[in-house]
């Protein structure tokens, strides 16, 4: 008895080793129950056999190996072991909103299925910003990438790139594929939640790697979409993975791989589509595109139903709004859900300016005025505090100043509010200081736009008849209109409060760099505070650079610290912006620098008021002078201790062009 159990387990045991020997340089999945993958970070299968990679939470990495390594570099039998491999995956990216995926799929061969310190974002789960382009990373990926982001140099928001050791694509190309049938290409577009398949070929012998794009119905074209040659001698090491990396960051969409297939020593045989598993319905924001996947698997009189019910609900529902007795004393800051949506000629792609943390911003030409606006989506559910909320937006629709965006009024439905915006055409401030792709600003155009945001600031805290704190004063938040004037954008963070009275607040709020040191020790936001990411944003203006530059030397990491040391050594235009090639007036470029020291002093008692402000800018007044030494000028507020409730958003360097995490509500223009 035993020994017949004994051979029964060994014979099981020897069958278990014969398939992975007969298989070990070649797999097939359709769908991946019980494929005993390593899966990693947010990815998992569905008991359908769908594996996520991610879901549509934001910055979350999910990585899937497979769990064996293959054989790559070695030379003992050419074809079996050679560095050349072909694979055929079909995958479908859902993103979160309509028009916005974050961040997308590499497929990767890495000699670890651990990256240590890699980020999600436009990293993928593969490096970080420093850790790119070293030959030890032994890492080969083909990346769907659904963002632009200009740090990596990506061409697009959908595009198909070659990565060898880093994210700077080798080579890269934006989505489609060749239609055998028609004779020419057509473009794809990744993030529209329908299923696609890709196949990657590599020949060892001829260098050459093919990569073919195409929906998941078609068979593989005739031609790939990028074909080119490159050498992977030395970065496929002896024992490599293969596998799938996939991030989101601000912006999300649910990465799924449907089906699998990996050969070494042939082309990867083609999927069979009828064994894919099937995506999750969709939510009720792509029913549109939702459509496109139906169809083919159903008859078409049920279609024409679907399409009938379908059309009848979004009919009504379409334009519906929601208004409450109490709006009544508002309704002149009401749009009609209808206008707007005529208005960005139905919340179009290309209307899209930018995108924050709460929603996108669309551009729109209001159909009864003809005038251009902005249009900020802000999905809210909560009906609590509603009635305040609106009280509030109407309250900061009536500040008027020429160096404000003025806010023209709201919409709302059912989760969802509308912000209406003056619309400002040349985008964020950020955006043409550090950022080579944009114009630069003269020096001219620079004093003037610092003075346009000091008055503007000066009319919150001393001129209207409620004190305004603004809280988060920070170069994307100041917009240029026409005549590249400086307005000052999202009241998101901000706070009124009775002239006389004490600002009482617990909860932090600004953004990384901006904040003065006791915001952060106290929670306590005043005037002064103001004054100081004030102060922040004229030495960005005179030195082109971001409050803290993490890539710098040490001494030149933190900008004001950088920049007192300079003065000290009597060398302070040397921080003035080299994109200014020394055309500026040297008074007031020493003028900004040492008031923007003074203003971002870090005792609240020597800053100055915006209204001195004004006075040292418009140079009625004399810059007292400031004592270089004592008990330290210069702020370190990173790293400090942040107490209580937190409202914290990071300067943008982890997230793409414009955009950062903050999660103000009434934001425009990032
Ligand atoms: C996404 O997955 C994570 C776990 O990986 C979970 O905590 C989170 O709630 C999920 N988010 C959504 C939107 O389902
Ligand atoms: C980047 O990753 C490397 C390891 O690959 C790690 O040592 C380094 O600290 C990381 N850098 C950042 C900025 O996270
Ligand atoms: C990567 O490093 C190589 C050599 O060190 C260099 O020639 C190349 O320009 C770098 N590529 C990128 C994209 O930084
Ligand atoms: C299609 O795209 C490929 C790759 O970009 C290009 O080489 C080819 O000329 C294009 N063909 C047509 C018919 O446009
Ligand atoms: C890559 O594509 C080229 C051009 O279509 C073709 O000649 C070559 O055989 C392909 N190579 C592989 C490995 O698929
Ligand atoms: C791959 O093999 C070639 C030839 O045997 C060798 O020169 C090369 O160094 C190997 N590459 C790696 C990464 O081991
Ligand atoms: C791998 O290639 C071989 C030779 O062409 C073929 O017989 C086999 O079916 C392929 N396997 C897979 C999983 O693609």
């Amino acid at each position: 008895m035993f020994n017949l159990q004994h051979i029964l387990l060994y014979l099981s045991v020897c069958s278990v080793c014969l398939t992975f020997a007969q298989v070990e340089n070649q797999f097939i999945y359709h769908g991946f129950s019980g494929a005993n993958l390593y899966l990693s970070g947010a990815s998992k299968v569905h008991p359908n056999g769908l594996l996520e990679l991610t879901n549509i939470s934001d910055h979350q990495i999910g990585r899937t190996f497979f769990p064996f390594p293959f054989k790559f570099n070695k030379s003992l039998s050419k074809n079996f072991q050679s560095l050349s491999f072909s694979t055929n995956f079909a995958f479908a990216i859902v993103p979160k909103l309509p028009a916005l995926g974050g961040h997308g799929i590499a497929f990767t061969i890495s000699s670890s299925v651990e990256f240590p310190g890699a980020l999600a974002t436009q990293y993928f789960g593969l490096f970080n910003s420093t850790s790119g382009n070293l030959s030890s990373n032994h890492v080969f990926a083909v990346e769907l990438d659904t963002v632009k982001n200009i740090d990596v140099n990506d061409i697009d928001s959908n595009h198909v790139g070659i990565d060898v050791n880093g994210l700077i694509s080798k080579e890269s190309i934006p989505v489609a594929y060749y239609s055998d049938k028609e004779r020419e290409n057509k473009s794809l577009e990744l993030i529209s939640g329908n299923p696609m398949q890709m196949w990657i070929d590599y020949d060892e012998e001829d260098k050459l790697l093919n990569v073919t794009v195409a929906p998941i119905t078609s068979l593989k074209p005739e031609k790939p979409l990028l074909s080119t040659t490159i050498d992977l001698t030395l970065v496929l090491l002896d024992s490599m993975y293969v596998g799938f990396s996939s991030s989101t960051g601000v912006t999300t969409s649910y990465h799924y791989i449907l089906g699998w297939s990996f050969n070494k020593s042939g082309p990867a045989q083609s999927l069979d589509i009828s064994k894919l598993p099937s995506l999750p319905p969709r939510r009720e924001s792509s029913k549109r595109t939702d459509l496109r996947i139906i169809i083919p698997s159903i008859t078409v009189s049920v279609v024409l139903i679907i399409i009938s019910g379908i059309v009848y609900v979004l009919r009504r529902k379409k334009f519906e709004e929601l208004r409450e007795d109490w709006e009544q004393e508002y309704c002149p800051q009401r749009f009609s859900y209808r206008d707007l949506y005529t208005a960005t000629k139905g919340f179009r792609e290309k209307e899209l300016l930018g995108f924050g943390g709460f929603g996108g911003v669309y551009r729109g030409i209001l159909p009864s005025s003809n005038t251009e606006v902005a249009v900020k989506k802000v999905s809210h559910d909560s009906k609590q505090g509603m009635k305040e909320f609106v009280a509030e937006i109407v309250s900061m629709g009536r500040l008027r100043h020429r160096n404000l965006v003025q806010l023209l009024g709201y919409c709302r439905r059912k989760g969802e509010l509308l912000l209406v915006y003056d619309y400002m055409p040349n985008g964020s401030l950020d955006k043409f200081l550090f950022r080579s792709d944009t114009p630069n600003l003269n020096w001219v155009q620079r004093y003037q736009i610092l003075r346009g945001v000091a008055s503007a600031l000066l009319y919150l805290h001393e001129e209207w008849e409620q004190v305004v704190l603004h809280r988060d004063v920070k170069a994307s938040n100041v917009l240029l209109d026409a005549d590249l004037n400086g307005r000052l954008g999202d009241f998101g963070l901000a706070r009124f409060y009775d002239h006389g009275s004490i600002p009482q607040t617990t909860s932090v709020a600004g953004t990384v760099g901006y904040l003065a040191p006791e915001v952060t020790r106290t929670g306590m936001t005043t005037t002064s505070s103001d004054v100081f990411a004030f102060g922040t944003l004229m030495l960005e203006m005179a030195c082109g650079r971001k409050p803290i530059a993490p890539e710098r030397p040490p001494e030149e990491m933190i900008l004001v610290d950088w920049v007192l040391e300079c003065w000290k050594r009597g060398v302070i235009l040397e921080t003035s912006d080299p994109r200014l090639e020394g055309k500026f007036e040297v008074e007031k470029m020493e003028l900004v620098l040492k008031l923007g020291l003074l203003c971002a002093h870090p005792t609240p008692a020597a800053r100055p008021t915006l209204r001195q402000v004004m006075q040292y800018l418009d140079r009625n007044a004399t810059l007292p002078d400031i004592p270089l030494d004592g008990p330290g000028i210069g702020l370190v507020t990173v790293g400090q201790e942040v107490a209580g409730d937190c409202k914290l958003s990071f300067p943008t360097s982890n997230e793409y062009s414009g955009l950062s995490s903050t999660d103000s509500i009434l934001s425009y223009g990032r």
